[in-house]
């Protein structure tokens, strides 16, 4: 809960053990969530591409998201249980234990769980999610900014960033 750092600051933050280690375990985390943004983002955007050199680069990168993302799971399952001796508010549980732990948390099923895909009628199959191409690129600069990605930027790269999502949204098939 709250902002913490997830790279060390400043040579305070190598010790003591769990305070350095309670960085890493925050990084572990924002990896996780960054790559999962990741995994939905090309195939939502690959869904507005035209032009052939463009589809191929989405279909060659948005892979190695899903790849990072299935890893950086795996990592932040063994995060070690721990409170940051210099931020008491900062807490990792034992994630194998309760109220965690069980087949529903265990920490190492990190294979994609089958769910209901284009319609309820079909039987549920294992999928990226969500895919849904409307608004994709404004929703993963707000998840970005919300999950504070980018504390610090100016006005401009805001506005930029902005207008990049805004255009990429606007991107239909067809348009050559
Ligand atoms: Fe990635």
């Amino acid at each position: 809960m709250g902002q913490h750092p997830a790279i060390p600051r400043k040579d305070d933050d190598l010790t003591p053990n769990d305070h350095i280690q309670a960085i890493a375990n925050t990084a572990g985390f924002h990896f996780g969530t960054i790559e999962q943004g990741g995994t939905s983002l090309y195939p939502s955007l690959a869904q507005r591409v035209t032009h052939p050199e463009v589809l191929r680069i989405v279909l060659s990168i948005g892979p190695t998201e899903a790849m990072h993302f299935q890893t950086w799971s795996d990592k932040a399952g063994n995060a070690p249980p721990l409170t940051d001796p210099n931020d008491p508010t900062l807490v990792f549980p034992d994630l194998n234990s309760p109220p965690f732990g069980g087949e529903e948390f265990q920490t190492n099923l990190i294979m994609p769980e089958p769910t209901i895909f284009l319609s309820r009628k079909l039987p549920a199959c294992s999928i990226v999610r969500p895919t849904a191409t409307k608004g994709a690129a404004m929703g993963a600069l707000k998840f970005l900014t919300a999950m504070g990605l980018f504390i610090g930027q100016s006005p401009a790269f805001f506005e930029l960033m902005t207008d990049l999502a805004e255009d990429a949204d606007e991107a239909r098939r067809g348009r050559g």
